[in-house]
């Protein structure tokens, strides 16, 4: 894996007419790099910029490869914008992202999380290439996320969820365990029963695969021994107290089993298909700004409050409207965000305002508040350069406003309009017969 020198912070450049005060940021998390940044540029060059594991969690949701092309309309104008997720083969595609990724793990602490989010057009690819990057071993999770309720796919079953794939380079890496309210479906599926002061619970086996030292878990209890390969999942000191406590029950053979009370429990550990309404972004919903693909909140908030502790860095170098920023900074964590589209730069640093009252001002940013957008083209007359940007070899992500900074105040969300099914053509597998004009998920 190439690695990048970087001996010192990015320097600052100075503002208007302002020195510099000479006190380091108040809020820099690390000395390594500044953060409440967003880059503007493919991240490709901007991430050789960052130093050697500098960010505790990164998130990424890339170009799908869904040869699609995504169309918007901005504002009351209804300006359109358009992007194009097309790569001449998957390959071409694992291709372009690699060198990302490769950039995106030399970044990453030993003790961060990584969060790949694709879909069925690639994942596949995608896992492999990971697990070149990263290691097998630094696998964690491949989560499925439901990303609406239904889909009308003829002939299929209806495709409605999206991957993201979880690796973590070391041991420990961070996690705080979070919970979902157990629902009656959880009651039903696990047989609780009323104990004498009419209390539910459920009886949970009290063995373990043997695992490490097993010898503490070796023991003979009331008569009995655990099965073959298996332990007593507590030292027999910690079996005594939870008898005495009258949390252990006995089946017909005289196994025990541990009482897990109803009322006791914090809720379920969150698993990995993540199939909630809350984690849906509604076409009605508040938070929608009419940015394609932009994701919910509240699913970046679960990945962020997993993996990462207040004041962690959070990293997303395909950044779209800025989603994991807005998350980043409402649950009190550093944030920097890359993205080669200049609107989106504009559209991200317009909701940091709105949503978050984050000022974007340079004085402010260099005392340890607000925040900064970096190397945003702009000709002379204060109007972005037309930009032919591409994410691949044959994929622009047409990122071409040529309009005043001004222009993007007052956006609102229009209208997303999939492509009237254009290039169907060239795909080695074929197309999918999940294309269908009008829809704007992937
Ligand atoms: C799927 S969108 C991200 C949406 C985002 N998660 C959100 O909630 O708004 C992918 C983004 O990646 C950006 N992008 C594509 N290629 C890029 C590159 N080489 N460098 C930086 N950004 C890139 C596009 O401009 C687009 O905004």
């Amino acid at each position: 894996m190439p690695r990048k020198k970087f001996a010192k912070p990015v320097a600052r450049p100075p503002s208007s007419g302002e020195a510099p005060p000479a006190e380091p940021l108040k809020a820099r998390p690390s000395p390594l790099v500044d953060t409440r940044i967003i880059y503007c540029g493919d991240n490709l060059d901007q991430l050789k910029k960052l130093p050697d594991a500098c960010i505790d969690l990164i998130y990424i949701d890339p170009p799908f490869n869904s040869n699609r092309n995504y169309e918007v309309f901005w504002g009351e104008t209804r300006e359109r914008r358009s992007f194009e997720d097309r790569h001449a083969s998957t390959q071409a595609y694992i291709e372009f992202m690699r060198p990302r990724c490769l950039e995106l793990a030399r970044v990453l602490k030993k003790t961060g999380s990584f969060y790949y989010h694709c879909d069925w057009h690639a994942s596949h690819y995608v896992k492999v290439m990971l697990d070149q990057i990263f290691g097998e071993d630094s696998f964690v999770n491949e989560i499925v996320w439901q990303r609406t309720s239904a889909h009308n796919d003829p002939s299929q079953f209806g495709r409605v969820h999206d991957t993201i794939f979880f690796y973590a380079r070391g041991e420990p890496h961070t996690w705080n365990q979070h919970y979902e309210d157990a629902d009656e479906r959880y009651f039903a599926a696990h047989d609780f029963e009323k104990d004498e002061e009419g209390r539910l619970f459920r009886k949970r086996d009290l063995t373990a695969p043997a695992h490490g030292d097993s010898g503490s878990g070796q023991y003979e209890w009331k008569g009995k021994t655990p099965p073959k390969g298996r332990m007593w999942s507590y030292t027999k000191q910690n079996m005594e107290q939870l008898e005495a406590e009258g949390r252990i029950v006995y089946t017909k053979t005289g196994m025990p089993r541990l009482k897990i009370y109803a009322d006791a429990l914090k809720g379920i550990p969150l698993q990995d298909v993540w199939v909630s309404p809350d984690l849906w972004l509604n076409a009605a919903s508040k938070e929608r700004l009419g940015y394609p693909t932009q994701k919910p909140l509240a699913l970046l908030e679960r990945i962020i409050k997993a993996s990462s502790n207040p004041n962690d860095i959070i990293l997303d170098a395909f950044c779209g409207c800025g989603t994991a920023l807005v998350a980043a900074e409402n649950l009190g964590r550093q944030w920097i965000g890359i993205d080669i589209s200049p609107t989106a730069c504009r559209v991200m640093a317009k909701r940091l305002r709105d949503v978050c009252h984050l000022r974007e001002d340079e004085n402010l940013w260099r005392a340890g508040r607000g925040f900064v957008v970096r190397d945003l083209p702009r000709t002379n007359f204060g109007r972005f350069r037309h930009l032919s940007l591409r994410t691949g070899p044959s994929s622009p992500w047409a990122a071409s406003p040529i309009r005043p900074r001004s222009a993007t105040r007052g956006l609102t969300a229009a209208s997303i309009r999939s492509p009237r099914c254009p290039g169907k053509a060239a795909r080695p597998w074929g197309n999918s017969p999940s294309w269908t004009c009008g829809t704007p998920s992937r």
